[in-house]
């Protein structure tokens, strides 16, 4: 058993405590590998955020259990060693049993997502109810999810987004004693989160995506108030990094995200973890696509995961200072 607490993490508990009431949300990133890493150690660490480093079972399979949970320890470090210790937590992103759960639970991370949102209501609760008792003894935090978001969940796909039923979420929070809840309230994963036929277009013919549907979000916050919200799916898409990509060789058909304007406004609710994935591919991919384009001979990793390390950097700390509201508050 290795506890989070010997790698410097820390739980969700107090960070989402103070970001429901500082009207702000904690940036959750998913990570692979060390430049990814890197960027968001040094995003968070100039705009002073808390940061929760977020690793899929896919990440776990493509980068290695023990090497993540050790990348994990030296972030924390890495941001001591940069002059500016913020609070870290290493969460699994849609967790789909108890057993993966409790690997995780038993190998460093502080916080895990039990995802039984594809699962009857019923099943959904007990498979929480039973992470949260294992997790609690360890006092690792617990995510659960109510409502399906359309594309794809991990290993989960659902073909259409299942809103949320706020007269659900009362019963499952006291029922599981999870500590976070994600909900589904228009949000989808992925580059392409709709299809053109559900969006509008403008005058230039960008795809306008339809709004959140914060009536629910609203109606949930009315039956469990302050309790603490997550959004998954909530990358913005930017078109300037589509077109990057497609002008050099790529093939980005339809692409479209969460404006950030809808994500700032959920912010300042009790939407406390916002989670963002895509737009860091975006970023990198475009970056890397860019160098091999202008400069066709170079063939130093470092050439090309430099620039793409630079990019995400700055995506992350305008997310911190510009949409999230986090910077300053680790
Ligand atoms: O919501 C899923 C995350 O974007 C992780 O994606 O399973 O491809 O690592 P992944
Ligand atoms: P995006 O695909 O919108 O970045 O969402 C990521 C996510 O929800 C990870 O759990
Ligand atoms: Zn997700």
């Amino acid at each position: 058993m290795v506890s989070y607490r010997e790698l410097g993490l820390v739980n969700t508990r107090k960070m989402f405590a103070d970001a429901v009431k500082g009207g702000y949300a904690i940036p959750a990133y998913n990570f692979n590998n060390m430049e990814q890493l890197q960027a968001i150690i040094q995003a968070c660490v100039e705009t002073k955020s808390p940061v929760i480093l977020q690793v899929s079972s896919g990440a776990r399979k493509y980068a290695n259990a023990t090497l993540l949970r050790n990348m994990a320890r030296g972030a924390v470090e890495y941001a001591k060693e940069l002059g500016y210790p913020i609070p870290i937590v290493l969460h699994l992103d849609h967790g789909d049993s108890f057993e993966l759960a409790k690997d995780c639970i038993e190998s460093g991370f502080s916080s895990v997502m039990i995802d039984g949102s594809h699962l009857p209501y019923d099943e959904n609760v007990a498979l929480t109810k039973k992470v949260v008792e294992f997790a609690h003894q360890h006092d690792v935090t617990v995510e659960g999810e109510l409502g399906v978001l359309a594309g794809v969940e991990d290993e989960v796909s659902a073909e259409h987004s299942n809103y949320t039923r706020p007269e659900e979420v009362e019963d499952f929070v006291k029922k599981t004693g999870v500590d976070s809840l994600a909900i589904s309230i228009g949000t989808s994963h992925g580059a392409t989160k709709f299809k053109p036929e559900q969006c509008t277009r403008n005058a230039d013919g960008v795809l306008i995506p339809p709004p959140l549907r914060f009536d629910i979000l609203e109606e949930i916050e009315k039956r469990i108030p302050g309790f603490p919200i997550v959004l998954h799916g909530s990358s913005s898409v930017p078109q300037e990094q589509v077109k990057i990509i497609n002008t050099h060789g790529g093939a980005l058909k339809d692409a479209v995200g969460i404006p950030e304007e809808q994500l700032r406004r959920a912010a300042r609710s009790a939407v406390c973890k916002i989670n963002i994935d895509s737009d860091g591919r975006l970023a990198m991919t475009a970056a890397i696509r860019k160098v091999f384009a202008d400069k066709p001979a170079e063939f130093d990793p470092r050439k090309y995961l430099g620039p793409a390390r630079d990019a995400l950097k700055e995506l992350y700390k305008h997310k911190n200072e510009n949409v999230l509201g986090s910077a300053g508050k680790g």
